[in-house]
């Protein structure tokens, strides 16, 4: 009887324990044994992929403290908080979740995404250094741009001559736009280009799409190792797996053949100048497995984040026409029907740009950024951050803040045109994040999307197919959202 007691009273203490919030830890849903806050953050019939995160901020406010089972992870919402948090040098480390893409590479911290100190600062910007060499975001760019896109128009006009029907029944332009965004940047990184209709780079891309379609940051797969194991429950784990061992074979393959011919006096693209960099490199920073990881973290960023952007403009577009039918009389009066448009036009296009950047901001292509951490325990805005707690900002309490928009559930452009009629900027805009792990790719990013929206705008009229299916507004969640597919119907100009 003794001891039958003494083991209630230890079960109690230990669920007490087990449940108690650490002190000065942010407010948040109750805490329970093993499964941390989970119960309380079921998805409810019907939610979109920011329902839950709403309920939590209006509940407990722009500091919510969770625990995702054993992981503790605090959920950034609002301005001040997620500029204040960004901007903090402590909080640019990642949590020790265990992603399939974090475990390929044994769980180094390598690559941009997941490499921390010193070695991230060293490897960003080399990165970014001589992307830039290569043409990223200036000038030169536009022309590789504007290769891609005539690529995508043939397809088109392809298309409309082999499908009389297409003006009634629509094209599904999101099959091919992850693989023209990404071609643009891998001519950069590996000096290819890729046929629209190889196989091989096909597949590649849909694996990528869905390796981001299946992300969830959230799932206890993450948090759990053992549930890595378990057949059924470790379905999409491992699917996402099997897409990041795929790309990771495609990038080895491509570093292979370029230090079969590499040449030091002959650099071409980004793995030639990293090859170079290797033999001389005295911080042990530039190795092989440094290198691989920075081209599928590219290949992962630059392909799908790009295509949604243009899709969901292209979906306001045809759900829009006055709104598409002002961005073409736009270009006719500044550039006109025929020229190609570059970034150079941009100054002098300021409904265009205002469109491109109600659409990023109105669909929220990456809501919730790739998770912070702090390395050690640190204090923000007055609660205690335990180190490695995986931090989640939520840049989309940002962009739809109604407070500050007034009515930022409606697609208006005109709130980006300031009285002179000029583009007007907005320092809420954190359309590419915001801080110190800021977006990498967003001079490319804006470069690719703007030509490519504004140039098939210039060529093709673009409309709902009569009798296809209607586009729904419906947004695929992942680690970052996608318009679902939709159809659109040509028309040449
Ligand atoms: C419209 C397209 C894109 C959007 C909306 C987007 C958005 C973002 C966002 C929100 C972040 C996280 C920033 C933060 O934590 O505050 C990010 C990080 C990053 N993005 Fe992009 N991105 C886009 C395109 C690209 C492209 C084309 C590339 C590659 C060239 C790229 C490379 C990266 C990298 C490497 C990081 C991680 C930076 C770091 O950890 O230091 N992104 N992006």
């Amino acid at each position: 009887m003794a001891v039958a007691i003494f083991l209630i009273f230890l079960a109690i203490i230990l669920i007490y324990l087990l449940q108690k919030r650490p002190t000065k830890y942010p407010p948040g849903p109750r805490k329970w044994p093993i499964v941390g806050t989970l119960p309380s953050m079921k998805k409810q019939p019907g939610d979109s992929p920011f329902d839950l995160t709403e309920r939590l901020r209006k509940k407990y406010g722009d500091v919510v403290g969770l625990f995702l089972g054993p992981q503790p992870a605090v959920f950034i919402n609002g301005y001040k908080c997620v500029k204040e948090i960004s901007n903090m040098t402590e909080f640019a480390y990642r949590p020790n979740i265990l992603t399939p893409r974090h475990e390929m590479f044994q769980e180094k911290r390598i690559g941009v995404f997941f490499s921390e100190g010193e070695r991230w600062r060293n490897q960003r910007r080399f990165t970014l250094r001589h992307l830039r060499d290569f043409g990223f975001g200036r000038r030169t760019m536009d022309q590789y741009i504007q290769e891609e896109f005539n690529v995508l128009v043939a397809e088109v006009e392809k298309f409309a001559a082999e499908n009389p029907g297409q003006q009634e029944t629509g094209l599904n332009l999101m099959d091919l736009l992850p693989a023209v965004a990404i071609n643009t940047l891998w001519y950069i990184i590996a000096g290819v280009k890729h046929d629209l209709h190889d196989e091989n780079f096909h597949h590649l891309t849909k694996c990528v799409l869905k390796f981001f379609r299946l992300g969830d940051q959230n799932s206890p797969v993450n948090f759990y190792r053992v549930l890595q194991h378990v057949p059924v429950i470790n379905r999409v784990y491992q699917e996402q797996r099997r897409c990041a061992e795929e790309l990771n074979n495609f990038v080895m393959r491509e570093i292979r053949a370029h230090k079969k011919n590499f040449n030091k006096s002959n650099v071409k693209d980004f793995i030639d100048i990293y090859l170079k960099e290797m033999q001389q490199d005295t911080t042990g920073f530039f190795t092989d497995e440094q290198l691989t990881t920075i081209c599928v973290d590219l290949f992962l960023a630059g392909t799908e984040t790009t295509a949604s952007t243009i899709g969901f403009t292209l979906r306001y577009l045809i759900k829009y026409p006055h709104i598409q039918e002002k961005v073409r009389q736009e270009i006719f009066g500044v550039v006109g029907k025929h020229k190609a448009i570059s970034m150079e036009d941009m100054p002098n296009l300021p409904y265009c740009t205002a469109v491109l950047t109600e659409s990023l901001r109105h669909s929220g292509v990456t809501p919730f950024p790739p998770p912070k951490a702090p390395k050690e325990d640190t204090f923000f805005n007055g609660y205690l951050i335990p180190k490695r707690t995986m931090v989640m900002v939520n840049l989309r309490s940002v962009l739809m803040d109604e407070e500050y928009w007034g009515d930022p559930e409606n697609f208006r452009p005109e709130r980006f045109i300031g009285p002179d009629g000029n583009f007007q900027r907005d320092e809420r805009l954190f359309l590419f994040g915001t801080g110190v792990r800021m977006c990498l790719g967003e001079p490319f990013a804006r470069n690719t999307t703007f030509i490519f929206y504004t140039s098939l705008v210039q060529k093709f009229e673009m409309a709902i197919p009569p009798h296809g299916p209607k586009p729904s507004d419906e947004t695929l969640p992942g680690f970052t959202t996608s318009p679902a597919h939709f159809k659109i119907s040509f028309t040449k100009l």
